[in-house]
């Protein structure tokens, strides 16, 4: 019997976001699962109870009942006191849980005999994680209304304009740190025809800034900012001088600033300090997304906007919410892929993998029993790719890749050996005809190896779209080798290798439209 999803309202003061959407629910119920919202889950996100109906959702009243009936639970927030108890024995639990904060709540899910997988635990290193990814899809949407809410408090255009009334100079706008939030809030500042600088101890995002149309501001001093796995580490008390002077002076030129600087599991470095406040020109304006782990900024107050010497600073902790309908929709998503995950037999019946390792991070309580955290990931599983970002409860260590243990060096002898001495045998036992070719393709094969081993996985897929040229190199020689001779009384090729060619030719078209098709979808991409 396939299994009940519930999405209830939810219930956190002002949390316009809501677990699903009308458009994945048909995708859920594709899935095999039947859907049940509670009334008025979708209100605040602009989707209405009829939407969710028309999707082919059940819509129920009363959210005791939605509780008590649900086999899994899709939220966003982490559940409150009230709700854990409302959630049926052994049913399973899919949200944001942040264990390393919520000790109780991972207690009270436990005695529930619960399974619940926490969106936040995703080892978000695993490249095939990234469609499932809920921390980058609503940090991206909080970097977005960041630049949004600053331009609602500033008093000018942002981008510079020449009017019969005068000329207007483009607003200039800090980021700080840029990383998931401030990649977002770099690109849509810069959309919106300011001039954007940014900095981050991470001195490789710097092309990523470039990329997106900002100006990456190094801090005058030699040091290497990057952690480990794609996280930033605390600095020396030498380099922290070096960027307080570089902030100081950027906050004395720049109209905005935004501040998403976060080192996970520690609290946000204060960057801004009051004096740089009281430096900046009157009407300028602050947007501290790290206010709810402290602030970037002295003078933030969490959750409120303030003015200080002239400054307005917005200290919101809500700021995906306050896009909710896409927020919404970009996390439904993101639990769909989930759930495709879970329910790859596409019946409607979940199972949670524990040998799965993006499963494995995710489960915090499994039956009852609490498996967080998750020990760390096999050095193998973890993509070269850039971490979109970071795992929130890092003391655990969870989600990063230990990097691999080199190899043991009289093992790599004895391979190299063993390979000389096959090498040796071939070289004294085959034609020489034979061993040429054989060159050659011990060589391609070198050559195929580092081409594609030594390319970030996360290019793999545009480099499949141009392997069409050595495709095409393989379908030309297969081709020569199942022509008819051309020569009168040249001896027609061998049975073997024209079934050989004609396979070689089927693989290689398999790649060249798999790599047009590839290519096709990457270029849908960029079409608006
Ligand atoms: P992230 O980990 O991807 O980015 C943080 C960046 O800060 C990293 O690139 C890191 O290298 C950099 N950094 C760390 N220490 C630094 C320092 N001392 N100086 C300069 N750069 C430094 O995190 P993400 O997902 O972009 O989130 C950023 C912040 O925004 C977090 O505090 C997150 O909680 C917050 N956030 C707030 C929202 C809100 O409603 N206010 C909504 C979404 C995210």
């Amino acid at each position: 019997m396939s299994l009940l999803i519930g999405i209830p309202k939810e219930v956190f003061a002002n949390e316009k976001r809501v677990a699903t959407v009308p458009d994945v629910v048909e995708k859920l119920i594709k899935l095999g699962f039947s859907v049940a919202v509670e009334s008025g889950a979708g209100d605040a996100a602009n989707f209405s109870d009829d939407s969710y109906r028309a999707s082919g959702a059940e819509i129920v009243a009363d959210a005791a009942q939605l509780w008590a009936t649900a086999d899994i639970v899709f939220k966003v927030r982490p559940p409150s006191k009230d709700e854990v108890a409302l959630l049926r024995e052994g049913a399973t639990l899919i949200g944001f849980i942040w264990p390393a904060q919520n000790p109780d709540l991972m207690q009270q899910l436990a005695a529930r005999k619960a399974t619940a997988l926490a969106i936040d635990c995703l080892p978000r290193t695993l490249s095939r994680a990234q469609k499932m990814d809920a921390l980058t899809s609503q940090a991206g949407v909080g970097g977005y209304r960041a630049v949004i809410e600053a331009a609602n408090a500033f008093g000018r255009f942002f981008n510079g304009q020449i009017t019969a009334a005068g000329k207007v100079p483009p607003a200039k706008v800090f980021i700080a740190g840029a990383g998931v939030a401030g990649l977002a809030a770099i690109g849509t500042a810069a959309g919106l025809g300011a001039i954007v600088r940014a900095n981050d101890t991470r001195a490789e995002v710097a092309d990523q800034v470039t990329s997106l149309g900002g100006e990456f501001v190094k801090v005058d001093y030699e040091e290497e900012g990057s952690g480990g796995g794609g996280y930033a580490k605390v600095m020396s008390e030498g380099f922290q001088q070096a960027q307080r002077e570089m902030y100081a002076k950027q906050a004395r030129e720049v109209d905005i600033i935004i501040t998403t600087a976060l080192i996970p599991g520690k609290p946000a470095p204060k960057l801004i300090t009051a004096d740089m406040v009281q430096s900046m020109k009157a009407g300028s304006v602050i947007v501290d997304m790290a206010a709810e782990q402290g602030g970037n900024c002295e003078l933030t107050v969490p959750g409120e906007v303030v003015e200080r010497h002239g400054v307005t600073i917005v200290g919101y902790t809500d700021l995906a919410s306050r896009l909710s309908k896409q927020s919404s929709t970009l996390y439904a998503t993101n639990l769909f892929r989930l759930a495709e995950e879970l329910c790859k037999t596409k019946d409607g019946i979940i199972d949670v993998n524990m040998e799965d390792d993006a499963i494995r991070g995710l489960t915090v309580v499994k039956d009852g029993a609490i498996t967080w955290p998750a020990p760390p990931l096999k050095p193998a599983a973890v993509a070269a790719a850039k971490p979109a970002a970071v795992m929130p409860e890092k003391k655990s260590g969870h989600g990063h890749g230990a990097p691999g243990e080199p190899m043991a060096g009289n093992k790599l002898a004895i391979m190299f050996g063993v390979a000389a001495a096959l090498f040796w045998l071939v070289g004294s036992f085959a034609p020489t005809a034979f061993l040429a070719h054989f060159t050659v393709f011990v060589l391609a094969c070198f050559v195929g190896y580092m081409v594609v081993w030594n390319v970030t996985p996360a290019l793999h897929t545009p480099l499949m779209s141009v392997t069409n040229a050595i495709s095409s190199i393989i379908a030309i020689g297969a081709l020569i080798q199942i022509a008819p001779p051309l020569a009168e009384g040249a001896a027609a090729p061998n049975e073997w290798i024209r079934w050989l060619a004609l396979g070689g030719i089927v693989l290689t078209a398999i790649n060249m439209f798999g790599g047009f098709a590839v290519t096709q979808r990457m270029l849908a991409m960029f079409r608006k």
